[in-house]
């Protein structure tokens, strides 16, 4: 299966965890493509399979690199019924709006009809003593699920 990899970051962390999911999904057979700055355009909408890492900045807010895709999702509101997805939400526990950005990404992409295979993941920066074997602990409790 073909699988996208959409990345939202600012200072680059996410990107790292991605692209070791990355990694594990091309060891498992995947074809893999990866969106450093996803657009709308760019991604299947009618069936495939979205992998949204996505970092909280701001006041709760969704990092640069996911922006455009955020709006663009809000503004076209295109039917996204035949895509799967997962979700990778990374933030820090110190701030009152912890992972907010996945929270809202989840929202609005369910909204849409995206199917979620595994339950959102957010990784607490401050706590987590190893978040790329986290966020590969993750993926592998639910990639069995994923078509060949
Ligand atoms: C200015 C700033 C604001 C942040 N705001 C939040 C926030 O509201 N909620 C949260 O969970 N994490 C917040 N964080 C923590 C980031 O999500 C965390 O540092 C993450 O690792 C950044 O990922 P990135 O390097 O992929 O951008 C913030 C970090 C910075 C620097």
């Amino acid at each position: 299966m073909v699988i996208d990899i959409l990345v939202g970051t600012t200072s680059g962390n996410t990107e790292f965890l991605a692209d070791m999911l990355h990694e594990e999904l091309k060891q498992r057979g995947h074809s893999v493509r990866f969106h450093d700055n996803p657009q709308l355009n760019d991604l299947p909408t009618n069936d495939g399979f979205w992998l949204i890492c996505v970092a909280t900045h701001g006041a709760g807010e969704v990092a640069d690199s996911m922006l455009d895709l955020n709006d663009q999702l809000q503004q076209q509101q295109p039917s996204l019924k035949g895509v799967q997805g997962a979700i990778l939400s990374v933030g820090d526990s110190s701030y009152d709006t912890f992972c907010q950005a996945g929270k809202d990404i989840e929202h609005v992409v369910v909204g849409l009809g995206v199917h979620l295979i595994s339950p959102r993941f957010d990784i607490d920066m401050m706590t987590s003593s190893d978040p790329e074997q986290s966020a590969v602990n993750w993926l592998q409790s639910w990639a069995s699920k994923l078509g060949s």
